[in-house]
C-alpha cells in the first residue's frame, strides 16, 4: 500500500517538474495566449467590424483597422495591444475582454505581424 502510494506520488511529481520545464521556453518567446482559439474568438466577436484574416485589408467597418495593418503597425507590441483592449474601445463602450480571451486574440494579432506580405 505504502509502495503503491509512494509511486503514486513519484509520478505526480514527475508530471509537475515536466509541466514547469515547459514553461520557461513559453516565457522567453513571449507567447501569452493561444492564437488558434483567438482567431476563434475574433471571427465571432471582432469579425462584424475589423479584417480578421491574415492580407485582408478591408474592413466590415471602414473606420475599423484591419487586424493584418494593426499587426504591421511598427512598433506593435503585444504589451501595446494589452493597453489598447485594457482601456475601453472607443466605439465599443463597455466592451471589456477577459483576460484570457484577450491573451488570445492578441497572440492571433501578433501572429499576423511576420507574415510575408499578401500576394
Ligand atoms: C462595432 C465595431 C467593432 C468591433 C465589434 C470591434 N472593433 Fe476594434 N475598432 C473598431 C473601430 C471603428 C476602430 C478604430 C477606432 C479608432 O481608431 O478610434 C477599432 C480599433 C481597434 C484597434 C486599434 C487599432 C489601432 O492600431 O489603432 C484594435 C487593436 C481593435 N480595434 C481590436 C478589436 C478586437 C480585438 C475586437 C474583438 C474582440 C474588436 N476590435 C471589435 C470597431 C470595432
Amino acid at each position: 500500500m505504502y509502495q503503491l502510494r509512494l509511486s503514486a506520488m513519484r509520478s505526480l511529481v514527475t508530471a509537475a517538474i515536466l509541466a514547469t520545464a515547459s514553461m520557461p521556453s513559453a516565457a522567453d518567446s513571449q507567447e501569452i495566449g493561444d492564437a488558434k482559439r483567438g482567431y476563434d474568438f475574433a471571427a465571432q466577436h471582432c469579425a462584424e467590424c475589423h479584417a480578421i484574416d491574415f492580407g485582408n485589408p478591408k474592413s466590415p467597418n471602414a473606420d475599423a483597422p484591419s487586424f493584418t495593418s494593426v499587426a504591421q503597425t511598427s512598433g506593435m507590441s503585444g504589451r501595446a495591444l494589452a493597453v489598447w483592449l485594457d482601456t475601453t474601445h472607443p466605439t465599443m463602450p463597455n466592451f471589456v475582454l477577459h483576460a484570457d480571451d484577450r491573451d488570445d486574440v492578441i497572440a492571433y494579432i501578433m501572429s499576423l505581424k511576420n507574415r510575408p506580405p499578401p500576394k
